[in-house]
């Protein structure tokens, strides 16, 4: 059984078919990569998979629950931890207190009882840990918005990993960083996978998508367009002309 499966996946904006009919499997323990050409569905799948949009038409299985029309938050509840495209952490909160907040944890004046201040310190150790695990302590104290766009993204998956999901979907988490802060990204979603963490990414980079990923799907137009070995992929027909161009392909 796959960990994730959509079946006929579907959903429009008005006239446009953002995602259509897209069957995907992402096996657990596996690298998936989604690309394809902008526009072409990538972070409407991500959103209709997460419950940010419920599909028109389709099923969405995780762990062998059906879990479309759920909402995000009981989706990430139940083991999927997601990023988005433009990092958005609260930027005048500390770095640390923005994994804080992550798991649901309240500034409240209750924890100055004791099983409040218990709980406290669980949740500051449980934070130190997650930045621990993606090379954030050294600015545990700083504020969000201080960070570089790289660091940023190293603390939307912290944030992520909050709620320890079974399956990690990261949505272009290279797009903007420095070669090296993406080299440091590498290995970090190598580490997670290690850990048990199954991942999908969304990524424009390909030296990353070639690098990291054991399989990926292509969407155009909305649709999957093929799906296969990185260094298959490229030599796809129908990959080479939704990038380039027809005239391209058939030269
Ligand atoms: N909320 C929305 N309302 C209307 N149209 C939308 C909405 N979100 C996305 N679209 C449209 O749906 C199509 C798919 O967009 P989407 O953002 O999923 O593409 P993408 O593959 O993630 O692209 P990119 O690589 O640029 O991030 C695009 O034509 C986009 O303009
Ligand atoms: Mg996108």
């Amino acid at each position: 059984m796959p960990l994730l499966e959509t079946r006929g996946l579907c959903k429009s904006f008005g006239g446009l078919k953002a995602v259509n009919n897209v069957s995907i499997a992402v096996e657990e323990g596996e690298i998936l990569g989604i690309i394809g050409p902008n526009g072409a569905g990538k972070t409407t799948l991500f959103n209709t998979i997460c419950g940010v949009y419920r599909p028109d038409a389709g099923q969405v299985m995780f762990a062998g629950q059906p879990i479309h029309g759920l909402r995000p938050n009981r989706i990430a509840r139940l083991g999927i931890g997601r990023t988005f495209q433009a990092s958005r952490p609260f930027r005048g909160l500390s770095v640390e207190d923005n994994v804080r907040a992550a798991y649901g944890v309240r500034f409240h004046k209750s924890w100055r009882t004791l099983w409040g201040a218990h709980r406290a310190d669980a949740a500051r150790r449980r934070a130190r840990e997650l930045l621990e695990q993606v090379g954030l302590a050294h600015v545990a104290g700083m504020e969000a918005g201080q960070l570089s766009l790289g660091l940023q993204r190293r603390l939307e998956i912290a944030r992520a990993l909050a709620l320890e999901p079974r399956l990690l979907m990261l949505d272009e988490p290279a797009a903007g960083i420095s070669h090296e802060e993406g080299l440091q990204l590498m290995d970090l979603v190598r580490r997670l996978r290690q850990q048990g963490v199954t991942v999908v990414l969304i990524e424009h980079n390909m030296q990353m998508v070639m690098n990291l990923c054991d399989r990926l799907v292509v969407l155009s137009y909305g649709e999957v367009i093929a799906e296969g070995k990185p260094a298959d992929i490229g030599r796809h027909p129908a990959v080479i002309e939704a990038y380039l161009g027809k005239e391209v392909a058939h030269a």
